[in-house]
């Protein structure tokens, strides 16, 4: 699974300086629903400013996912590690970012949505490492440092004390960062959370970092959703746009009123290896209408080794264990037809330089069969006529236990992710 290094040296001065959202997708989100937007689009400040090949966006997401997946795999593993990176580091994006307005008199920032992380956290003013849209600390009239006494304080990886304020230091894929343990106004759409806590980073290192902080949607403690209980009752749903969509941005919607009724359940387990992750059952895979032959412990679900499935919004493609792949694979290329042959690009190895006729993908969940769309697994070459099947092994590495449902798989339908209920919804819906 090596991904070629050559994007590294040009990519750093992709980016456009602008911050903001592009004025003609800034309008105001409304109630609890928020806009999302995935970091390609026309919309976003993140957008490489050349807009990169289709080849180039291909690996350049396959090997965001490389850390994403060892950041992920080190979660379940209990421990946080820096994973050692050969060369220059290219910067990594998180995928969908949502507005958020922090502070007295309020500033904004374009926070990535992650349900795998539960703290939020920002640049703040003086950050040695960070972007330089940073959140001014001293023009916020709401504005307060978390005291190490405070039981927030004890919520945190490895808090210390750093003069009176607590601190703590954390990594995020390949960065390593140190942040203040803070508390501020949030404002998400029309709603407003009073005092806020979330990490004021000081200090970072390594660029896997998202520009302008980062949203936790997990269910571990400072989270969005144990800090909100009361107004969202641990409840919320997305739509993610896919990024070929130039202008359409999908939503996030907080809070179990206005969520979909119509609308398929599986179980939501709880991992006591890592509390925060969105684990489910997944059964089984059917290509076609075969249901290929996966050794059951590819997909189990183990409460002490971590093992099992996740949904996760930061992940783009999704990694299936290695002998669940491969089966899937086998299918996926027997169907689609010997004869033709197969070629790879980067970490994808099952593609095809002519045009096939692809059999259908669906995952067997406990009580959910979800059939996903040819848009959602195949991805398409724009000039040439290149397809790839937009899934791949999970990292050969020592925690390699995790499946994880990414995001290419979930574009275009409504995740519920309903926590009181203990249950994960999908419904198909166009991200518009
Ligand atoms: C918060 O704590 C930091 C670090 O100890 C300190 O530099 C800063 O002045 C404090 N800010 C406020 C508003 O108390
Ligand atoms: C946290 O990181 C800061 C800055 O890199 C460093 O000075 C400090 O010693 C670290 N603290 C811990 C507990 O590792
Ligand atoms: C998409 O956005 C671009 C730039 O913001 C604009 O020029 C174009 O007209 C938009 N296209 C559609 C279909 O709205
Ligand atoms: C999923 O599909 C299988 C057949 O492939 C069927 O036996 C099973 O009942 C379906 N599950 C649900 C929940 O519809």
């Amino acid at each position: 699974m090596k991904i070629p290094l050559l994007l590294a040296p040009f990519f750093f001065f992709f980016f456009s300086l602008s911050q903001g959202l592009n004025p003609q997708c800034d309008g105001q989100d409304q109630g609890s629903t928020l806009k999302v937007f995935h970091v390609f689009s026309p919309c976003s400040p993140f957008r490489p400013a050349k807009p990169l090949s289709w080849e180039e966006s291909v690996l350049q997401q396959l090997k965001d996912d490389q850390v994403r997946l060892q950041y992920l795999s080190s979660l379940v593993a209990g421990r946080s590690v820096v994973p050692i990176a050969s060369g220059r580091q290219i910067m990594q994006n998180p995928t969908y970012i949502v507005k958020a307005k922090i502070g007295t008199p309020p500033q904004t920032l374009l926070l990535a949505v992650d349900t795998s992380s539960d703290t939020a956290w920002i640049p703040c003013s003086g950050c040695l490492g960070c972007s330089s849209s940073q959140f001014a600390t001293a023009k916020s009239t709401t504005f307060r440092n978390v005291s190490c006494g405070a039981p927030q304080c004890k919520q945190v990886p490895n808090p210390t004390c750093g003069g009176r304020a607590c601190a703590f230091n954390f990594t995020y894929g390949s960065s390593s960062i140190a942040a203040n343990l803070v508390q501020d106004k949030v404002a998400l759409a029309a709603d407003r959370i009073p005092a806020y806590t979330l990490g004021c980073i000081q200090k970072a290192t390594g660029n896997s970092m998202p520009q302008q902080g980062l949203l936790g949607l997990g269910r571990g403690p400072l989270s969005l959703l144990s800090q909100t209980y009361n107004l969202y009752k641990a409840t919320f749903s997305y739509c993610l746009p896919s990024f070929k969509s130039p202008n359409f941005s999908g939503s996030l919607k907080l809070g179990p009123v206005a969520q979909p009724i119509r609308i398929k359940f599986t179980p939501l387990l709880r991992n006591p290896r890592r509390s925060s992750l969105y684990y489910v059952n997944l059964m089984a895979i059917r290509v076609g209408r075969r249901i290929v032959n996966i050794p059951p412990a590819a997909l189990a679900f183990n409460p002490t080794t971590g093992a099992g499935t996740i949904f996760d919004s930061g992940t783009v493609f999704t990694r299936l264990v290695e002998p669940a792949y491969i089966a899937v694979r086998n299918e996926f290329r027997r169907r689609v037809g010997r004869k033709l042959p197969v070629t790879s690009l980067g970490g994808f190895d099952t593609c095809y330089n002519v045009p096939i006729v692809a059999p259908t993908i669906t995952f067997m969940f406990a009580g959910m069969n979800v059939t996903i769309p040819q848009d959602n697994f195949l991805i398409h070459s724009t000039v040439g006529t290149t397809t790839c099947l937009a899934m791949a092994a999970a990292p050969d590495n020592v925690n390699s236990v995790l499946n994880v449902i990414a995001n290419m798989q979930q574009q275009n339908h409504r995740i519920l992710y309903d926590v009181p209920n203990s249950r994960l919804g999908v419904a198909r819906e166009r991200c518009t």
